[in-house]
């Protein structure tokens, strides 16, 4: 079979080389495309887009397959931790004891925040969106440790970042929250693991084991999701040699928005909103589906998987455990299951292959935890900031990137003269 694919545009034969990645994905290189042709390729939105070879997340849409460095998303979730998957995914195998132990004490290093910062954390209104705040401050961490601003990425850079990132990170949060409820700061105690820690900085007291586990799940199932529009605006960045903090800050602030890691919290408000509204999901539907209407089902669709999201169906049984665990009921649990069996019989939602995706149930866990609605998207940050790190440590390291300039078709009016503004 010839590695070459053949391109007829207007008379002309343009030969393209084939890529096959090691699941078999099969690509057409089109780089040398416009040098060889003065054609570009135009694709809205990057739908069929590859925009980098990686090694890190593989996922089959079709299938709802999802695996970090080659581990099943179901395997990750039941047997691992979520400082063990940052691991995996930052340094591309599961780390032995003794270097899981020294990552904990990497990340314990960090487990305050320079005084500016806090200054800065306590500049911002109470009423501040949290996704505001932690995009603020993760670019505001460029200028306190200028050793960053080295445009290279040296080892020292990649060693210490990640471990960095994670540890100020959760308190960045953290702290923030008990501000708007107007609390002092509780010190991070590391040596709970990660996301007690975390906890225990919010809420104070002790935290339940299991509680914390299902938070832990919810990182790891956060924690990369290959090319999305977070992930490729920290790279977009990253590829600029712009410092590892701009370049994080920019991709939470790209998974603000209600398409991607703001639809957890849009979830939770179109639940309690059809709640409010006494409970009649079917309307919701029927606003879903009117062309003339913009709403959409939150927590529904996505653009890769097409059958099922794989990491819904573990947040599903989560949620079950944690307001069994912690003996609540909420109602929003079953309007939500309600929604999602009409949804799935309805025939607009089949014909589209719209399915819950993992922000459906995230939101009712998180609220379950005591955690605030606008809080919810920073949650979202708090487990994909390893899978940034990645992202980023795989670009600076590919001898083959080169900073991002995609090319465009220009639409707009041929070339005229000016005219004088008394003319106009
Ligand atoms: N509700 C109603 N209709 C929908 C929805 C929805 N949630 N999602 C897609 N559609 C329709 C859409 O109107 C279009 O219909 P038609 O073909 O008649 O024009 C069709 O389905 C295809 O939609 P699309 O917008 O072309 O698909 P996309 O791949 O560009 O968008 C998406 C993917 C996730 C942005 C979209 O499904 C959506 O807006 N979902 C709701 C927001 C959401 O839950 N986002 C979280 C994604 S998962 C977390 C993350 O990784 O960010």
């Amino acid at each position: 079979m010839s590695d070459n694919a053949k391109l007829d545009v207007r008379g002309e034969s343009i030969e393209l080389p084939v890529i096959t990645g090691s699941e078999g994905e099969v690509a057409l290189d089109i780089s040398k495309l416009r040098a060889q042709s003065g054609i570009i390729t135009l694709d809205n939105g990057f739908v069929n887009t590859g925009s980098c070879s990686s090694a890190i997340t593989f996922l089959n849409g079709e299938k709802g397959i999802l695996r970090y460095r080659g581990y099943p998303i179901e395997q990750l979730a039941e047997k691992s931790s979520f400082s063990e998957v940052a691991y995996l995914l930052y340094n591309k195998e599961l780390p032995t004891k003794a270097q899981s132990d020294k990552f904990t004490e990497q990340i314990a290093k960090y487990a305050s925040l320079p005084d500016g910062i806090n200054g800065i954390l306590n500049q911002f209104p109470a009423t501040a969106h949290p996704m505001g705040v932690v995009s603020s401050t993760v670019s505001a961490l460029s200028c306190f440790y200028p050793e960053f601003l080295n445009s290279e990425a040296t080892d020292d850079i990649k060693n210490q970042a990640l471990p960095q990132l994670m540890g100020q990170i959760k308190i960045i949060m953290a702290n923030f929250y008990r501000k708007t409820i107007g609390k002092d700061p509780i010190a991070s105690n590391p040596s709970l693991g990660y996301s007690k820690d975390f906890l225990q900085m919010m809420f104070g007291g002790e935290v339940d084991k299991e509680v914390a586990e299902a938070l832990d799940i919810l990182l790891i199932l956060h924690a990369d999701h290959e090319q999305n529009c977070s992930a490729s605006t920290v790279r977009v960045v990253g590829s600029s040699h712009a410092n590892v903090f701009a370049s994080i800050s920019a991709g939470i602030d790209a998974l603000w928005g209600q398409l991607h890691g703001g639809a957890n919290q849009a979830v939770l408000e179109m639940l309690e909103a059809i709640k409010k509204d006494g409970g009649d999901y079917k309307k919701f539907i029927d606003k879903a589906k009117d062309k003339n209407d913009p709403f959409r089902l939150m927590g529904f669709g996505h653009r890769v998987y097409k059958n099922f999201d794989p990491r819904a169906k573990i947040i599903k049984v989560a949620c079950d455990t944690v307001l069994e665990k912690l003996n609540i009921q909420d109602p929003l649990l079953d309007i939500a299951k309600g929604l999602e069996e009409v949804a799935l019989k309805d025939e607009y939602f089949v014909q589209r292959n719209l399915y819950p995706n993992v922000d459906f149930y995230s939101g009712i866990i998180y609220k379950a935890l005591g955690i605030p609605t606008n809080m919810f998207t920073a949650m979202f940050v708090l487990g994909r900031l390893p899978g940034w790190m990645s992202q980023w440590k795989e670009l600076r390291e590919d001898p083959a990137a080169k900073i991002a300039r995609p090319r465009q078709i220009y639409v707009g009016e041929n070339e005229r003269n000016y005219v004088d503004i008394k003319d106009r």
